[in-house]
């Protein structure tokens, strides 16, 4: 049987995922990586711990069903956006680890940009508000702190990608001629790439000091960019790459304008297909690529980005050891009736979208001696439904559209508590797929595509079906007050940092 590959490099682990034409899992392997903390807020990886986790999940889900080389039709790649990586083109070294977008190091910088320059003309141009959680910020950190990085930078012998194009450099021969890309979609998290003209923008790599020859070219999301020489996979062709939230876009099939899908993994991230339109936000969205097919236009999202869902969830696990498996959350969670008037706000990188607060920090507010370790459960589980809510909102005033339903997907989605709430507080049916591996599937469609493995949409489309769906049940008044007490508890995370 015929197979398409599908490598999916997030924040805590990797991934390879043999899918086949149904859309459906034959193989998958998984291994997670080290999360680098080296002081608070900082978030870093080391690369070459992810590349060769890349290989062993490879060879592990090739081995798993004895899948044969001739039998891999193409790769597709999908990664964590934003966290930026620079290496040496001679010798595959990185100079530094790779700082991961929740990483906060760069905060003054924003100030200090915003104070020069203001902050709207690089909203204009990159569809994105000055902060943290892009690229170019990091690699000017990069090119300021680590000694004698800059002068490589100039002479093109330090290259920067994001994961997808470290990850295509190695895959495709690295020191001996790998190829130094990124897709459309990964380019437009870098914050230098300009949005109308799918560019590298000038004015902004001159204002950010960061030197051209370093950046990889742009490519449209589905091509075939070259062949895999490494092993356990040479010889396939790589055919796809997409950032993860827009993978996962793909993988839900919402290919028409105004269809929007949640994904709930590290972050939470809500996109709406805007068409070939790009509407520039006013409430506090991003503008993105969500994808480009050869030969195609490329088309835009609206992308409403929460920075910690699941990961609130691995924080009380590893951090307050509270729980041991990250599924027994909804264990505890359900032994109480509601959240007993606790809040957790997880702004533990600031605050994304709809609010972009540099300076906010996580808290927990509404405890009085009547909460228990059920009520902090409850309310670790919320605050992603209640992130998700501001988000949605904000969505259906800059589209202009009132969101009728939901596509879910990623691994919270297993969580039925959640998902019950989720529906209760955003007064829609919240609707998950049978596949919620849609990242990975979205990759493998975007690579399938490329070598004819699929012929259209349509032939996604079809593989695309409904599992299980929740409709709203919770009273207005009780929704209101919840709600109430979440923007309360904003209010009390704002300005904590100096
Ligand atoms: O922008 C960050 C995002 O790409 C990370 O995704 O799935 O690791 O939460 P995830």
């Amino acid at each position: 049987m015929k197979l398409i590959a599908s490598i999916d490099q997030g924040t805590t682990s990797t991934r390879c995922i043999f899918f086949d034409k149904k859309g459906e899992i034959v193989s998958v392997a998984q291994k997670e990586h080290e999360q680098i903390y080296p002081q608070p807020g900082w978030v870093e990886h080391n690369p070459e711990e992810i590349w060769k986790n890349t290989q062993e999940v490879i060879a592990q889900a090739r081995i798993k069903k004895g899948i044969k080389i001739e039998n891999i039709v193409a790769c597709g790649i999908t990664n964590q956006r934003e966290t930026a990586v620079v290496w040496n083109k001679r010798t595959g070294k990185a100079y530094y680890n790779a700082l991961v977008w929740q990483d906060t190091r760069v905060g003054k910088t924003v100030e200090k940009l915003e104070k020069e320059f203001g902050s709207d003309w690089i909203r204009a141009k990159t569809g994105l508000p000055l902060a943290t959680y892009f690229s170019g910020l990091k690699i000017q950190w990069l090119l300021e702190n680590v000694d004698g990085l800059r002068e490589d930078a100039e002479k093109g012998e330090a290259i920067f990608g994001n994961m997808d194009t470290f990850l295509v450099w190695n895959l495709t021969g690295g020191i001996k001629g790998g190829i130094h890309i990124t897709d459309v979609t990964n380019a437009s998290r870098t914050q230098l790439m300009n949005l109308e003209t799918q560019a590298w923008d000038d004015e902004i790599l001159q204002k950010l000091n960061i030197p051209k020859a370093m950046l990889p070219e742009i490519k449209p999301s589905s091509m075939k960019y070259g062949d895999i020489t490494a092993e356990p996979m040479a010889g396939v062709p790589i055919a796809g790459i997409l950032g993860d939230q827009q993978a996962a876009l793909v993988g839900q099939t919402c290919f028409k304008p105004g269809e929007a899908k949640n994904t709930y993994g590290t972050g939470c991230f809500m996109l709406l297909n805007t068409g070939e339109k790009a509407i520039s936000s006013k409430y506090g969205l991003l503008t993105t690529v969500a994808y480009q097919f050869e030969n195609q236009p490329v088309h835009f999202a609206l992308e409403g980005s929460v920075a910690i869902a699941g990961a609130l969830v691995q924080w009380v696990r590893d951090n307050l050891g509270l729980i041991k498996e990250s599924s027994e959350i909804q264990t505890l969670a359900e032994a109480v009736e509601d959240n007993g008037g606790a809040y957790f706000v997880p702004a533990f990188s600031g605050l994304y979208a709809p609010y972009w607060e540099n300076t906010a920090r996580g808290v927990v507010a509404g405890l009085t001696r009547y909460v228990n370790k059920n009520h902090i459960a409850r309310a670790v589980l919320e605050a992603t439904a209640y992130q998700t809510l501001d988000v949605l909102e904000a969505m259906e005033k800059d589209a202009g559209i009132e969101i009728t339903s939901l596509r879910v997907d990623g691994g919270m989605t297993v969580n039925e508590l959640l998902m019950q709430f989720q529906s209760d507080m955003l007064k829609v049916p919240v609707i998950r797929p049978m596949m919620i591996e849609t990242t990975a599937l979205g990759a493998a469609y975007a690579a399938g595509l490329a070598v004819g493995y699929w012929e259209n949409f349509d032939d996604l489309i079809a593989n695309w079906g409904v599992d299980k769906t929740w409709t709203p049940k919770m009273d207005d008044t009780l929704r209101d007050k919840n709600f109430k007490g979440w923007k309360k508890a904003i209010e009390r995370s704002l300005n904590w940092e100096d």
